[in-house]
């Protein structure tokens, strides 16, 4: 099979505004940077068709973006027809470019109903998140094989319910747990009705895993909180795939344990997003008695998300992720950075550490780098670039830069015949450079 390469977006970040949770949240001026608006973020609802052509001059033959809840179902229970149609042109679109279509149906957004009735915290949530998997099935129907049905939920819930900072703005572990289970219920859901309608489709979530280290490496507290912090933060999910049991324990917070007999079966693959390292010390700051801090041992520079550059955590993950015993995805991996040549030494030191576990064995099936374009990026706005592509915020011009050269380079290597031969190629051109 074809290695999968291409990039990833999400439909906020690039759309922009909608009637939803994000464009409240920025209306309470609960971004860093006061009075920043999403607006039309990078302009790509009336560029969509122009910026999908963009993929097959960076040699991907596949691409991952989310279709936004609120426009599919912007009332509850009423869908716009001319939303899904729209997004079946979209798949239609990238067929026809040669791309194959990674469908993610939740990535962070959320209509401004789904929290006026209650949100993830509701046993009913599955329902609706289940009517709306169902609604983007029916209308993609077998058209799509690959399918992310939740982004990041750890991520989700720990900004969203514990840590309070995105919506739905909350601290409390017990509402965090609930949520938990209905998140992964739905996922189930979700998978379930997707392969009603395409019994070829593979499901999957994607999941942010971290490295993560002691702060001070000879503290046996800091040593057990960044072992707590894998644990709770990326292993936890992964056993639950593994084995249908969900155990959360999070340090101060609580545990929580439940049983989900399905969610293994809702698994095809792990679709892991790797950006950086942490770094753990122990305290006694509430919420769970630990800080966490992105340090700079190697003085590489952090990026403008602030994150250390730490390509072997990449490998680390990788293969901790591999215990799912599932295929994986990296479903994002990227840098925000002006100095594309910052951009260009990740992509390299990135993809030889992926073609090297795949040379050890490990079962990546694709690559897909974080982003096509600078986007909007969250509670960070529009400063950090994250994009093969710059955007000119003024006139939503797209400027080609040159690590998308390099992504297309890279790309022949790792999408030409067997893992093997191919692969080796990019390691002896990562040494070159
Ligand atoms: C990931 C998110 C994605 C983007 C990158 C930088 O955690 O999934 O939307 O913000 O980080």
């Amino acid at each position: 099979m074809t290695f999968l390469w291409g990039v990833a977006t999400s439909a906020y970040q690039i759309e922009g505004a909608s009637e939803n949770d994000w464009t409240e949240w920025e209306q309470r001026g609960r971004l860093k940077e006061s009075g920043v608006r999403c607006g039309k973020a990078a302009g790509h609802r009336e560029r969509w068709r122009s910026d999908l052509a963009l993929l097959p001059t960076i040699g991907a033959n596949a691409y991952r973006f989310s279709v936004e809840w609120s426009r599919i179902e912007p009332r509850r229970g009423r869908l716009d027809e001319a939303a899904l149609l729209e997004t079946r042109e979209t798949v239609e679109l990238l067929t026809r470019l040669g791309v194959e279509p990674v469908v993610t149906l939740h990535h962070y957004t959320h209509p401004a109903w789904f929290w006026a009735e209650g949100g993830w915290e509701r046993p009913e949530s599955v329902e609706w998140f289940r009517r709306f998997a169902a609604a983007v099935a029916d209308a993609l129907g077998n058209r799509v094989r690959l399918w992310v049905t939740i982004n990041e939920p750890i991520v989700l819930l720990l900004g969203g319910y514990l840590a309070g900072l995105i919506p739905p703005g909350q601290k409390s572990f017990r509402a965090c747990a609930r949520a938990l289970e209905h998140l992964l219920r739905a996922h189930g859901e979700a998978a379930a009705v997707i392969r009603e309608r395409n019994p070829s489709a593979r499901v999957g979530l994607a999941h942010n895993m971290l490295d993560f280290a002691p702060d001070r490496a000879d503290s046996r507290l800091d040593q057990r909180l960044a072992e707590s912090g894998e644990s709770f933060y990326n292993l936890a999910l992964l056993e639950a795939i593994a084995t249908g049991d969900m155990v959360w324990a999070l340090p101060g917070e609580g545990r929580v344990r439940f049983r989900l007999a399905e969610l293994p079966a809702a698994n095809d693959y792990v679709g892991v997003n790797y950006y950086s390292r942490v770094h753990l010390r122990f305290g006694i700051v509430p919420p769970w008695r630990g800080q966490f801090f992105y340090r700079d041992p190697a003085a590489r520079g952090l990026t403008e998300m602030g994150w250390e550059i730490h390509p072997q955590g990449f490998e680390r993950v990788l293969r901790a992720a591999a215990q799912a015993r599932r295929p994986l995805l990296v479903t994002e991996n990227g840098i925000a950075v002006r100095d594309d040549r910052r951009r260009r030494d990740f992509l390299r030191e990135h993809t030889l550490i992926l073609n090297h576990v795949r040379e050890a064995g490990l079962p990546v099936e694709g690559y897909f780098y974080w982003s096509l374009l600078d986007n909007f990026e969250w509670l960070e706005g529009f400063r950090p670039r994250f994009g093969l592509f710059e955007v000119d915020y003024a006139t939503f011009a797209r400027r080609r830069r040159p690590s998308a050269d390099l992504f297309a380079e890279l790309g022949k290597r790792f999408t030409a015949g067997e893992a093997g031969g191919g692969s080796s190629d990019v390691s002896r051109m990562s040494r070159e450079r």
